[in-house]
């Protein structure tokens, strides 16, 4: 029903009084209880609403944690020590803003492959995806800066290796590193700025294009795992067949999505914080020194299947060039999904074997590739990387041609939905 009409019966109480001079009960039925959802969401949409919840959990931690932290080389791996040992409950927040990295970067992934496997990213939500990828490149830049700023060895070593990349570039290589450090190396200015970018600069991107990013879904309405348009089939008052208010409905199911969510994410939090050495990474128990180069410099797991890439290419004639460029097209390259996918149908369900083995190799390469970035480039490793990186441009890059000869099913005209009691 359209807003206005509602919004001619005058409401009581504080509620009324509110949305007589504020949109309120216009937003809340917008984007709530006359916003109509596909009735057969599955597992796999929690994750785009657990994002939200993870992004609040970094936000106020990150406030708190601000409130004791010293950005300065001098002072901050001591300022995080004495908010680990000394500040009351300071441990506690730590731990969530460190687990919260890593939970961001589990349901970005989730959230980003049931979009591959329902074709969410086709017409018309190819700027819905857009808006995501650029979510998940200021994401990528707001957890490196972020990794900084304990000020540990490894926090010290990955900065040096990762800004080092862009000296690469030709001409302009040198010039650019210096810019961007502030310095001749990574130093206490270095530390100043990305501060100053993680903690206000880029929270501040990430909310307006997560608010950017939903409102463009309830522009076009949410895909589903069928990969139907439910706006086509409509009853008498205009309202899809087979949507169904997102509130009470999926707040609901949010909830108890929210609920498991918060299990596993207290069960690390306060039973095994530095995961095996995934989420906190040994060296960076120890203080940032130049002088000392850790072991083995190896990134947090969310970006080792990019540095994998990035090793696999070897350098020639002594520039590491080749290898920057084959990383970043690997995500460039999921930019361009929307037109890569040429299927006359959108979901999973609907396409062909060639499809899904293909869909398959992607989810392989991405997962090899992070263990190969992980581990030493010794062994077995150096080759599985190469491997992995050609299959996972593969994917993409024979996409226009299998997404188009493979054979699809007939895909239903009402979304498949199995009442739970029958
Ligand atoms: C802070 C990060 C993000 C937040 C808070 C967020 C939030 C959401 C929410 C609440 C939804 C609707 C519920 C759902 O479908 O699960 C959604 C849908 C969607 N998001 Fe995100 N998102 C984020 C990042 C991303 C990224 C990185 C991508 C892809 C590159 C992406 C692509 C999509 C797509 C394609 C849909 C529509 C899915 C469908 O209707 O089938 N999002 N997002």
């Amino acid at each position: 029903m359209a807003s206005t009409e509602i919004d001619a019966v005058p409401q009581k109480g504080l509620y009324g009084w509110i949305s007589a001079r504020f949109p309120l009960d216009s937003i809340l039925r917008d984007h709530l209880t006359e916003y109509y959802a596909p009735k057969n969401f599955n597992f796999w949409y929690y994750f785009g609403a657990l994002s939200i919840v993870v992004l609040a959990i970094q936000l106020i931690t990150g406030i708190f944690l601000t409130m004791n932290y010293k950005p300065s080389a001098a002072d901050a791996f001591a300022s995080v020590e004495y908010i680990m040992r000394d500040v009351e409950w300071g441990w506690l927040i730590r731990y969530m803003h460190s687990t919260g990295a890593s939970a961001f970067f589990i349901v970005v992934y989730l959230h980003m492959f049931r979009a591959l496997m329902y074709g969410s990213y086709r017409a018309p939500r190819e700027l819905l995806w857009i808006l995501g990828m650029v979510i998940y490149l200021a994401l990528m830049a707001e957890a490196f800066m972020g990794y900084l700023l304990p000020w540990g060895n490894m926090s010290f070593w990955g900065a040096q290796v990762i800004v080092n990349l862009f000296s690469t570039i030709p001409f302009v290589g040198d010039s650019l590193v210096e810019w961007i450090r502030g310095d001749y190396y990574i130093s206490d200015i270095t530390l100043n700025r990305f501060f100053a970018l993680h903690v206000i600069a880029l929270p501040l991107i990430l909310v307006f294009l997560v608010i950017a990013h939903i409102l463009a879904l309830h522009e076009v309405g949410s895909n589903n795992p069928d990969g139907i348009e439910i706006k086509k089939v409509k009853d008498a008052s205009g309202r899809p067949l087979d949507g169904i208010a997102f509130h009470p409905y999926y707040t609901v199911k949010d909830t108890f999505g929210l609920g498991v969510f918060l299990i596993i994410f207290c069960g690390i939090v306060f039973f095994a914080p530095s995961f095996g050495g995934l989420f906190l990474e040994p060296p960076n128990f120890d203080p940032a020194n130049p002088m000392q180069t850790p072991p083995h410099i190896a990134p947090v797991w969310y970006f080792t299947p990019f540095y994998a890439m990035l090793r696999a290419v070897p350098s020639f004639a002594g520039t590491q060039v080749w290898g920057v460029i084959v990383m970043f097209s690997a995500i460039a390259l999921l930019f361009f999904l929307p037109w890569l996918d040429k299927s006359p149908v959108k979901s999973i369900r609907y396409k062909g074997p060639i499809t899904k083995f293909m869909l398959g190799v992607f989810a392989v390469s991405f997962v090899v590739l992070a263990v190969c970035g992980m581990k030493p480039p010794q062994g077995i490793y150096p080759l599985l990387s190469r491997i992995f990186t050609v299959t996972y441009f593969l994917f993409f890059l024979l996409m226009p041609w299998y997404s188009r000869i493979d054979s699809t099913k007939t895909v239903p005209s009402r979304v498949t939905y199995h009442d739970h009691e029958h």
